[in-house]
């Protein structure tokens, strides 16, 4: 185990390239399970999250190597249809694996995937949609048997939520199945489009990515290709944030502004200054940020969930009441304990945080929850007055690549230590 040690008050400035998108690269990754070959993904962030979605693509038979940040996936051989339960309680992202493995081999044994930090997190949606593609599933202690004797056969479906998760599931199972498969109230994330534009290059046929329906037209085979996932939103927001709330100037390299269009309003509304240029974008704080007067997370285009703890911090140094709303995921405001003791004003109810903004924050030792909370909490100690000690660095190291090292870059006095 081991814990970010920072010493809070310095101006975080200074220019760094952003990492390749968590929440893109899994969902590709699983997808080179269905084509047949050598695939070549680029930009692939060095995170545990990445390391444990290649523990289970050679658990199913594929050869792969990382060369620097590209992925080489040689799916000819999938030789299982069964994740084990250690590697799929490893992360919930495992459950994706379910329609790619469908969709190749026909079959699946899958157990149900921890709930995270943040919330139960059912795969009814999931279920849901393979059931409609003709797969038979039997829920079996904890273990779900998934197979569809007559192959997977094309279909309307219908999402009373647009799960991030269940689309790409749906998406996956659907892209080589008999026919055509229309998913309605399909989630927009930009981390969709990128699946989906993966999938038409290895010769998929996808419509409407991005849109509220897809229209997916099934094909014989897939072919291997080479490709780059694109930039990680929220590792942007971070570390824009890092600049925000100590007076900063921050530059990020390597990035999809658009996929940003939720979180620079709110930042603008803080006082900052935005400035986007290409694929760069620039941040310059005020002194003193002002409050935001309301932060309500939705499906995107609205304003991204992940980014939701650190924004919080945020809004605790900000001048004057902020209030957060946390719509997507039932407990996802572990941290803000945390960031009381760190002498944050917040009152809870239920999914609604008040926040009164304070001079300053001080350092304490805090408990890392989950990934975001704690990516929330190292924002904290940046701007906390002395040292701040966040404990449970495996939670961050899910989805921020050498995150110590990147906000050093940005002049920020950090350091991981075992504790
Ligand atoms: C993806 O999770 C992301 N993870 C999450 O990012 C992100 O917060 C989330 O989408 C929302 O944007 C990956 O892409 C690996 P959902 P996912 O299905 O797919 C409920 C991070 O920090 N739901 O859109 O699990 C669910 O409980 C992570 O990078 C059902 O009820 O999210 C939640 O309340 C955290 N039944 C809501 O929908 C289902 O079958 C959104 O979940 C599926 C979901």
């Amino acid at each position: 185990m081991s814990a970010f040690v920072i010493n809070g008050g310095r101006r975080i400035s200074g220019s760094i390239r952003v990492q390749g998108s968590k929440n893109s690269v899994l969902p590709i990754l699983a997808a080179t399970v269905l084509v047949n070959g050598t695939s070549v993904i680029h930009n692939c962030p060095d995170l545990s999250d990445t390391a444990g979605t290649v523990k289970i693509l050679k658990n199913l038979g594929c050869k792969v190597l990382r060369e620097g940040n590209s992925i080489i996936v040689d799916s000819t051989n999938v030789t299982s249809s069964e994740i084990p339960e250690s590697l799929m309680r490893e992360m919930r992202s495992s459950v994706i694996f379910l329609g790619a493995i469908l969709g190749r081999v026909k079959s699946a044994v899958v157990s149900t995937p921890g709930g995270c930090e943040i919330g139960l997190r059912p795969i009814d949606l999931h279920i849901y949609a393979m059931k409609q593609l003709g797969v038979d599933i039997a829920e079996d202690y904890g273990k779900l048997v998934c197979s569809a004797p007559n192959g997977l056969v094309g279909k309307k479906i219908t999402f009373s939520f647009p799960s991030v998760g269940a689309t790409e599931n749906a998406i996956l199972a659907s892209v080589t199945a008999k026919g055509t498969t229309t998913i309605v109230n399909a989630a927009r994330e930009p981390e969709i489009i990128d699946l989906c534009a993966f999938l038409n290059k290895c010769g998929g046929e996808i419509y409407g990515a991005g849109e509220s329906v897809i229209t997916i037209k099934g094909k014989e085979r897939l072919n291997p290709c080479e490709y780059s996932v694109i930039c990680d939103r929220i590792a942007c927001a971070t570390y824009l944030i890092a600049g925000a709330v100590t007076g900063g100037d921050v530059n990020l390299e390597n990035t999809n502004p658009v996929h940003l269009n939720a979180i620079i309003p709110p930042l603008e509304e803080a006082g900052c200054h935005i400035n986007v240029r290409c694929k760069e974008i620039r941040l310059k704080a005020p002194r003193r940020l002002n409050r935001i007067d309301k932060i309500i997370t939705q499906p995107y285009p609205g304003f991204p969930t992940d980014a939701q703890a650190p924004f919080t911090t945020l809004v605790c140094v900000a001048k004057g009441t902020s209030v957060i709303v946390e719509n997507i995921f039932e407990s996802r405001f572990k941290h803000i304990p945390e960031l009381v003791r760190m002498g944050a004003k917040i009152r809870m109810e239920g999914r609604v945080a008040v926040i009164d903004g304070v001079e300053r924050l001080y350092g304490a030792e805090v408990v890392s929850p989950d990934l975001r909370g704690g990516a929330a909490l190292v924002l904290a100690g940046l701007c906390a007055d002395g040292i701040t000690t966040v404990r449970n660095t495996r939670f961050i190291d899910r989805g921020y690549e050498d995150f110590e090292n990147n906000l050093s870059m940005l002049n920020a006095d950090v350091r991981r230590k075992a504790n």
